[in-house]
């Protein structure tokens, strides 16, 4: 096993950004290349970090032969994702690849058979789940401090300007933007939080006469969760006015988790005739970044270590792009979708469902 991976990073975009900051920070790991199909991308990561030419590549085929790496970072958009994911796991590296895997079921369960055939790890981007107000809600409900979590209510109400400068312009014009793009970070949390498996889902998308987004930026959805867990869930990108609202509220046995901001204040009630929560101090983190920084360490701390099914596996995403992919079916349909029907139909092998992941991140 290398002392340091070889990396490769794909995609220089907004997000491909941050992970170009945070692989050169990270001491496990060495960047030996950059591929982005745009040349001016290119320019400007050899501009930012004195990259050698011969480093930057705008063919992955080419940049994987060329540099060999042990790991390829994916942070491009999600619209042809499998067949470049397909091509390094060929290669034989490993893979750490930006939500959602694909925008497709059946093509994601293609990679990761195809990681499994290869023996090797795919990992996926949810760096949510390393937030700590999603690290310190998971503790509190493992711990039945306060019992079990019964139903909840999950808003995300926000306007996005799609057009802003820095930010991508894809999910402008993409199918269901805000279900693969956004909702689904708030159903992983979900899933993580609560350490319990979506079972049935109802939904509906919606897109106001004012949306600059093509297809629907707002998602109502019914989640039916193991353990009898009810969850009502709403996100929007198109808000009309500026005033974002955010608050994800459960209610368990003997008390209360509130979150009113989106990437922290976190609070608790205690007892069931709580009048009111009491903050859970937090330290602070660079929204979408120091996760991001933690998540990265985490992989390859499990990669040097030989796990070979780092979390946050591929092979788990498969249950949160599910229900993604059950939302839209959902709403396509009218009819609520079962998802021991939905993995059936996709052929999902039952011991990927049975499987849990060890090693998954604690507050
Ligand atoms: N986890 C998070 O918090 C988070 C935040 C933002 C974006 N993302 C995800 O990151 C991914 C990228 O998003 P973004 O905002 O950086 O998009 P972007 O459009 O800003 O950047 C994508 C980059 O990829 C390049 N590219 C496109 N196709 C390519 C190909 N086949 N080969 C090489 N380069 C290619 C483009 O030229 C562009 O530079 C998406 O999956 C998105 O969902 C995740």
């Amino acid at each position: 096993m290398p002392q340091s991976f070889r990396t490769l990073l794909v995609g220089l975009g907004a997000r491909g950004r941050v992970w170009a900051r945070l692989l050169d920070e990270e001491p496990r790991v060495t960047v030996a290349g950059y591929v982005d199909k745009e040349e001016e991308r290119l320019a400007a990561v050899r501009d930012a970090s004195r990259v050698r030419t011969t480093a930057c590549f705008t063919d992955l085929a080419d940049a994987l032969r060329t540099v060999r790496p042990d790991l390829v970072v994916l942070a491009t958009p999600p619209m042809d994702r499998s067949g470049d994911a397909l091509a390094v796991l060929a290669h034989g590296a490993h893979l750490l690849c930006e939500k959602p895997l694909t925008l497709d079921l059946g093509e994601a369960v293609r990679v990761v058979e195809a990681a499994e055939q290869a023996g090797r790890a795919l990992a996926v981007g949810v760096n949510f789940r390393y937030q700590h107000c999603v690290t310190r809600a998971r503790a509190i409900v493992r711990s039945g401090e306060i019992g079990c979590p019964a139903f909840s209510r999950y808003v995300y109400w926000r306007n996005r300007d799609g057009y802003r400068p820095g930010l991508n312009r894809y999910p402008l014009t993409m199918r269901q933007p805000m279900l693969y793009e956004q909702s689904i970070h708030h159903f992983d949390q979900i899933r993580f939080v609560y350490d319990a498996e979506v079972q049935r889902v109802s939904c509906r998308c919606h897109n106001p006469p004012w949306s600059m987004y093509r297809d629907d930026a707002t998602v109502s959805a019914v989640l039916e969760l193991s353990g009898g867990i009810l969850v009502t869930y709403i996100g929007t990108w198109s808000a009309q006015t500026r005033m974002t609202d955010f608050e994800w509220r459960t209610d368990f046995d003997r008390g209360a988790l509130v979150q009113r901001q989106m990437f922290s204040d976190l609070s608790i009630a205690r007892g069931p005739d709580a009048e009111r929560v009491v903050p859970v101090p937090l330290p602070a983190q660079e929204q979408l970044v120091d996760d991001a920084r933690l998540l990265l360490a985490h992989v390859v701390e499990q990669l040097a270590a030989g796990t070979p099914r780092p979390h946050p596996s591929g092979l788990d995403h498969l249950k949160t792009l599910a229900v993604v992919a059950a939302c839209e079916e959902s709403h396509q349909t009218g009819r609520a979708i079962l998802m021991e029907d939905l993995y059936a139909r996709h052929h999902v092998p039952d011991r990927w469902l049975t499987w849990r992941e060890a090693g998954r991140p604690e507050g």
